[in-house]
């Protein structure tokens, strides 16, 4: 019996020394990846012209900036889930705690397009991968835009990983958007809005729908935390015999036509602001994706 109970003895030991040795090991390169710094990574291109209304509309309804960094741009906390991560979104204006006060119309530009800090490190969460195409005359009005907003006196604490959340860094199952778009020059000219297609695919990226939809926009479990619903298939095998009218009110009122209310992780109520020559385009172009199974990414 005691030999027995030796040997359960050795084996839970060395199983703790095991956890405890992985447990290191993932704390370490999970700090490590989140220390890094890339190579200056230059703006992608001169800013254009920047327009302080149309940086308010991207903000506040095409690309959701408000629904991490909040209307008033101060940011705050937006998922609390400790063993994945405590995420802060940043206070992007000029007053105490913000980041407006230093950062250049270049800094701001490469954490917005390029997902890097001035430091070179990586921002993690913060969408970039999204924001990589957007021109260069919206990125100059979105920063035109956080530089007109009043100050806000927040001190907001940065993103803090739990276990999970540096497993999966660790195993760069959650890449930074930094290493994702490295390759990526600098963004196309904006489509024309009268050519709907590509202006709805363009609108579709910066306005985030394949951070939460999927790059081919079939949904599933792709972000978020583990209550919120899988996001659904965008594509025609999902909601492709819906009329332009029944795919406006979904994204207007947050019910779509089987009667179902989105989940609020579904950030309706900011895509809805958007205009409705840019809903449209943004339907036209899910119409030509190609069709694909549900949750497929
Ligand atoms: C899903 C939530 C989310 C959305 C949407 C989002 N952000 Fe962020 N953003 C973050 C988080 C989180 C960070 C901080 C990341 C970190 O510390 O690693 C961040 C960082 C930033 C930074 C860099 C701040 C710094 O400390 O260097 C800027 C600038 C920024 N966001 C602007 C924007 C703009 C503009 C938009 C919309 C076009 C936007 N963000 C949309 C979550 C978001
Ligand atoms: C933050 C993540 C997120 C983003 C960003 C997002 N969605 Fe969603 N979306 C979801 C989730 C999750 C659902 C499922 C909600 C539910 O089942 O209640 C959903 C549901 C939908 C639905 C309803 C489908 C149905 O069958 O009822 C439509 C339409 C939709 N999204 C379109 C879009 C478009 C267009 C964009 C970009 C402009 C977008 N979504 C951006 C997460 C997101």
């Amino acid at each position: 019996m005691r030999r027995v109970l030796r040997v359960v003895g050795i084996v839970l030991g060395a199983v703790v020394v095991l956890a405890a040795i992985c447990f290191v090991i993932v704390f370490v390169t999970s700090n490590r990846e989140v220390d890094a710094r890339v190579a200056a990574v230059p703006p992608p291109s001169p800013l254009g012209r920047g327009s302080v209304e149309r940086g308010k509309h991207i903000f506040t309804a095409v690309s959701s900036c408000v629904v991490c960094h909040r209307s008033d741009g101060g940011g705050g906390p937006f998922i609390n889930a400790p063993a994945m991560a405590v995420l802060n979104a940043p206070n992007l204006t000029r007053g105490p705690g913000g980041i407006g006060a230093t950062y250049s119309d270049a800094d701001y530009d490469r954490a917005i397009r390029r997902g890097v800090r001035p430091d070179g490190t990586r921002l993690l969460i913060m969408p970039s991968w999204d924001y990589v195409v957007m021109s260069d005359d919206d990125a100059a009005s979105v920063i035109a835009y956080l530089r007109s907003l009043p100050p806000v006196d927040r001190v907001n604490p940065r993103v803090k990983l739990g276990p999970v959340g540096r497993m999966l860094i660790a195993t760069h199952k959650l890449q930074f958007d930094a290493t994702r778009i490295a390759d990526e020059g600098p963004p196309p000219p904006p489509p024309p809005p009268m050519d709907k297609v590509a202006y709805g695919k363009y609108i579709t990226r910066i306005g985030g729908c394949m951070g939460c939809h999927g790059v081919h926009l079939s949904g599933g479990h792709l972000a978020g935390p583990p209550d919120v619903p899988p996001a659904s298939n965008l594509t025609p095998a999902g909601i492709g015999n819906w009329t332009d009218v029944q795919f406006m009110i979904t994204l207007t009122k947050g019910k779509d036509p089987n009667g179902h209310v989105l989940n609020e992780f579904m950030p309706w109520r900011t895509i809805r602001d958007m205009s409705d020559a840019e809903l449209e385009a943004v339907y036209a172009y899910l119409k030509t994706v190609p069709p694909r199974p549900d949750g497929q990414g």
